[in-house]
């Protein structure tokens, strides 16, 4: 008999919540939303809210709130938001002993309970939670990887969107390297429905983007108080689905490197093939002597949180 896929969601907040939306509107499949005991009930509110909606708008598929692990067992998907949010005036590492102590803790129930999960991780400091995660559960590392690149690509689209003054369908932008101030955004693969950007904008224009695109989740932290959400589980979503459907999309996301870029043992924002076999295949492209002069920095930067954490 045909079955329905299954995708837990690790954390009931901002971003969990969004993202158990999501899965229920594009029915993927049924869904698990997952928090600490004392907001089981909450992760259960949640739940009835977005079923409720079905109703409504005319989709179907379960979500289920709780607090215990075994309700993820034989989850497809486990996208992990748990941890601490930002607040205004915090840099993404700032939350590393807070959210490395919640990984450990969400990466053992993983394991216990969903081993064959393809595991996409957004929670703070990106890169170094998604190295984590791939350490505590032992899983082959194209089965864990770490949604930020999709995330700061979208914000750079918008932004060039806006300036070009002309719809976002048609802009494709790439960024890599960490999720932090030291992302690297590849202009010579940024075009809009193929025209290269720098045709289309003065590089004040672009540099200004750059350096927006760098600090957006910044921005929306100063804004909100807090960390955006909507385009964070929607870039989750798009990998989750790659991987449902076996689409061998190529989405910038952080991926293990073993080699790749001339880095190793480490996760950093990369092009890579997103498909049935979680993520299959690492793309390499040819940089400028600048992009990975930044590439090398940011991967520098990357490295040093994975140190510290190792001391936590
Ligand atoms: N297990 C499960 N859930 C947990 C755990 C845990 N051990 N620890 C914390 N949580 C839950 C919190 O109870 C909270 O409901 O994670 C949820 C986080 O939700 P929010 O505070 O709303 O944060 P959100 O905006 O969703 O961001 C989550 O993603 O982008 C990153 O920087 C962001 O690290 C942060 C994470």
């Amino acid at each position: 008999m045909a079955q329905r896929k299954k995708i837990s969601v690790i954390g009931a907040g901002n971003i969990g919540g969004e993202l158990a939306m999501l899965v229920a509107r594009r029915e993927l499949g049924d869904c698990v939303l997952l928090d600490i005991p004392e907001k089981a009930d909450f992760a259960r509110g949640k739940a009835l809210d977005i079923m409720q909606t079905g109703a409504l708008d005319g989709f179907d598929g379960n979500v289920h709130g709780t607090s215990d692990y075994k309700d993820i067992a034989g989850s497809d998907v486990v996208i992990v938001t748990a941890g601490v949010p930002r607040k205004p005036g915090m840099s993404r590492d700032d939350l590393l002993s807070i959210n490395l102590k919640i990984i450990r803790a969400v990466a053992n129930g993983i394991k216990e309970n969903a081993p064959k999960a393809f595991v996409v991780v957004i929670s703070n400091p990106l890169d170094a939670m998604v190295y984590e995660m791939k350490k505590v559960t032992g899983f082959d590392p194209k089965m864990v990887v770490g949604m930020a690149g999709v995330l700061d690509s979208a914000r750079m689209q918008c932004f060039l969107a806006m300036a070009c003054k002309c719809s976002t369908k048609d802009v494709r932008a790439l960024v890599l390297g960490g999720h932090g101030d030291t992302m690297v955004p590849a202009l010579g693969y940024c075009t809009v429905n193929g025209i290269p950007v720098k045709q289309l904008l003065p590089a004040d224009v672009i540099d200004g983007i750059v350096k927006r695109t760098a600090g957006g989740g910044g921005e929306i932290v100063k804004l909100m108080g807090t960390s955006a959400y909507y385009a964070p589980a929607a870039g989750a979503v798009e990998m989750a689905e790659a991987y449902l459907r076996d689409e061998k999309r190529i989405l910038a996301c952080a991926a293990y490197l073993n080699g790749e870029y001339g880095y190793k043992d480490m996760y950093i924002g990369v092009p890579v093939v997103i498909g049935g076999g979680g993520a299959e295949r690492v793309v390499q492209i040819d940089l400028s002597a600048d992009e990975k002069a930044m590439l090398d920095k940011s991967a520098e930067a990357v490295r040093g949180l994975i140190t510290d954490a190792a001391k936590l």
